[in-house]
């Protein structure tokens, strides 16, 4: 197994990378908590998608005591937008909503050039453009929400990521990211301005994010105090598995087994009907007698995870498959209309929604124009 900010290989054992990152399970105390505050529970985090944190509990306790906290995240522009990067928006919107806080999502246009010698900057504005449309169609708070392209923000952060960059050694990035003396010098000074959002208040920052983005956390916890600013704390989600296969990651670079915001009806059935790997049994006569593994079935997790809030419902639908009652083709039906209408929703949000204020207008955006650090 591997997991770094760029690649996952081999199949992922979460309970591992808990101990392996030293982070934290979240666990129904945290639940608990946070239950209380919001009334109920993202699905995200009553289904375990969301498994692993740091410092949660003290972002909890900053609220409790009236200290506050805020939210960051981000997205790295490199084409477009598959369901799965969604999710990190999902849950903070959620959180912002729950918890009325500020919220920075950096979109790191220079990460992409740095990491891809194939990428121009037409190409990488143009994704740019698109998939901060995406994340603007999430509806966050307009007047507590800054979207910032890294490129165009740079003059207000420099000496901040300057502080940053001359207290993480060479040797700290080899060993938090695995760079080599091959690797160009963009990309080993490309983590500072990733841990500069943390930074951004003097209250704690909490990042929802998969695990995949926690070496950067590492980076910034280890020097965060020396400059003023608290250790930020994080959430960190699974990854949401492609359609191939319950145990990797969905990854922009399979295009067929990812889902993209951007899929049409046609295309998402087809997908769905050829590549989602199914516990179901080879014949329906196999079928209707010893029934579905919902554990190992792509189309039921992605209900599960994302598309099928209702517990009851939820039940059914197992219950039905375990028993064979329910047919492989009728589960990846049901997926294909709930996946429709949540994009075909999806779209119309992103026609309405109006970037300018979470870049440029809104009262954060204009608050964070004028600041410098
Ligand atoms: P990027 O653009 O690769 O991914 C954006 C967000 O999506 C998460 N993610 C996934 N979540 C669930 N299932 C998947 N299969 C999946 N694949 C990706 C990522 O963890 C990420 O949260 N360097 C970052 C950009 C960034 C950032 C941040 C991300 C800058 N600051 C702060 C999170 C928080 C990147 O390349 O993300």
């Amino acid at each position: 197994m591997k997991v770094t900010p760029w690649e996952v290989e081999g199949k992922i054992d979460y309970d591992k990378l808990i101990k392996e990152f030293g982070t934290q399970k979240i666990d129904e105390t945290l639940l608990g908590r946070v239950k209380r505050h919001a009334g109920d529970l993202h699905p995200y985090l009553r289904r375990g998608f969301y498994f692993s944190h740091r410092d949660l509990n003290l972002v909890l306790d900053d609220y409790e005591n009236g200290r506050g906290f805020f939210l960051y995240t981000g997205r790295k522009p490199s084409g477009p937008m598959h369901i799965g990067h969604l999710t990190p928006m999902i849950l903070t919107k959620w959180l912002q909503d729950v918890y009325g806080v500020n919220l920075y999502i950096e979109i790191t246009d220079d990460e992409k050039f740095v990491f891809d010698r194939n990428a121009g900057w037409d190409k990488i504005d143009g994704w740019a453009e698109d998939n901060i449309r995406d994340i603007a169609a999430i509806g966050f708070n307009p007047d507590k929400t800054f979207i910032f392209r890294d490129r165009e923000y740079i003059r207000h952060v420099y000496p901040l990521v300057l502080e940053v960059a001359r207290r993480v050694t060479f040797s700290t990035t080899k060993a938090v990211f695995g760079f080599t003396n091959e690797s160009n010098i963009g990309q080993i000074f490309y983590p500072a301005y990733q841990t500069i959002p943390t930074m951004f208040e003097k209250k704690r920052c909490l990042i929802p994010c998969a695990i995949d983005q926690d070496p950067y956390w590492r980076i910034q916890r280890d020097i965060a105090e020396s400059i003023g600013y608290k250790k930020t704390a994080a959430i960190h989600s699974k990854f949401l598995p492609p359609l191939t296969g319950i145990f990797g990651k969905m990854s922009a670079s399979i295009a067929d087994t990812a889902v993209w915001l951007n899929d049409d009806e046609k295309t998402i059935a087809k997908k769905i009907n050829k590549y989602a790997f199914s516990g179901g049994q080879p014949s329906v006569e196999e079928h209707r007698k010893k029934g579905g593994n919902p554990e190992i079935d792509v189309p039921f997790q992605w209900l599960r995870l994302l598309f099928e809030p209702d517990d009851a419902k939820l039940e059914k639908i197992e219950g039905d498959y375990r028993s064979g009652a329910l047919l492989t083709g009728e589960l990846k039906a049901i997926l294909i209309e709930k996946l429709n209408k949540f994009l075909e929703e999806h779209r119309k949000k992103r026609e309405r929604a109006d970037v300018e204020k979470y870049m440029k207008t809104g009262k954060l955006a204009q608050k964070m124009w004028e600041t410098h650090y």
